[in-house]
């Protein structure tokens, strides 16, 4: 019989996720719900399964990364990003270098090529869009999306950019070219450099507050000079100062 903390051990060696930088009780609780769900009365009889069965281990990553996403999500803070952060960073230079961390199935990097497709060509937008869970990644590159997600897409984009299929709406090719998905773990792989824009909504919210610092620091790191991180509803960064950042709305922090 292995504990909770047994259990972590093993699930950092079989996926490279670690779970001690989640927060316990919350990631805990979600766990031992899926546990439930497969009728396993042990943390070692659930990893027995886990590692027998391909299906029970993808379902335990997907339950564990939680894909929730939309186009346009908090539309207020797009909003912002429209009026008054694309324009300032796009003041004196004709493209400007974006990284999506946690673009969970695509509706965020592809929220993001439409925002600067209103200041700037396609072909000169290029971002980069990286997420821990492949099977999210999958789902990103595919580009179909439920009617739900898209409904905050403003219309000219829709009748622009998305066709509807017998699967779903289906997202053009020219706006999928713009973004680079790539498997990447935020809390372990290096993190790439010089961006003027970084995207970290929605996940920031699942780690530990050590976890956090760490990320912060990090994505001021991968930032270029002015530029500027752009968080979650509820993910405003408690004194920022101390990672090198100033306010400038809420929910965006430019590098000092
Ligand atoms: C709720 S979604 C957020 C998606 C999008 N950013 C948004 O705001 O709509 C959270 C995403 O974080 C990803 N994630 C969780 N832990 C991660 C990690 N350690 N490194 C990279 N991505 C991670 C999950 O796979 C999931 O796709």
């Amino acid at each position: 019989m292995i504990s909770y903390s047994g259990f972590k051990e093993k699930i950092l060696q079989l996926t490279a996720i670690d779970l001690s930088s989640y927060k316990e009780k919350q990631m805990k609780r979600r766990i031992d719900s899926l546990i439930k769900r497969y009728g396993a009365s042990s943390y070692s009889e659930f990893l027995t399964l886990l590692e027998k069965d391909k299906s029970v281990f993808d379902t335990f990553i997907n339950h564990l990364t939680i894909n929730v996403s939309e186009f346009y999500r908090n539309s207020v803070q797009w909003d912002v990003l429209r009026a008054d952060i694309l324009p300032l960073l796009l003041a004196d230079k004709s493209s400007i270098k974006v990284w999506s961390a946690a673009c969970s199935t695509g509706e965020e990097p592809y929220t993001l090529v439409m925002n600067l497709s209103r200041f700037i060509p396609l072909n000169n937008i290029q971002i980069l869009a990286t997420d821990i869970d492949k099977e999210a990644i999958g789902k990103a590159a595919r580009g179909i999306y439920s009617e739900k997600s898209i409904e905050n897409v403003p219309p000219d984009f829709l009748s622009a950019y998305f066709k509807k299929t017998e699967n779903g709406y289906s997202i053009d090719e020219s706006i999928k070219r713009c973004v680079t998905f790539k498997q990447m773990n935020l809390l372990r792989d290096e993190y790439p450099t010089e961006f003027d824009l970084i995207v970290c909504r929605n996940v920031m919210i699942y780690f530990t507050d050590e976890a956090k610092r760490i990320m912060y620091q990090r994505f001021n790191d991968a930032l270029s000079k002015d530029g500027i991180l752009f968080v979650g509803s509820s993910e405003q960064i408690i004194a920022p100062r101390t990672f090198n950042f100033k306010v400038l709305r809420t929910f965006f922090y430019q590098k000092m």
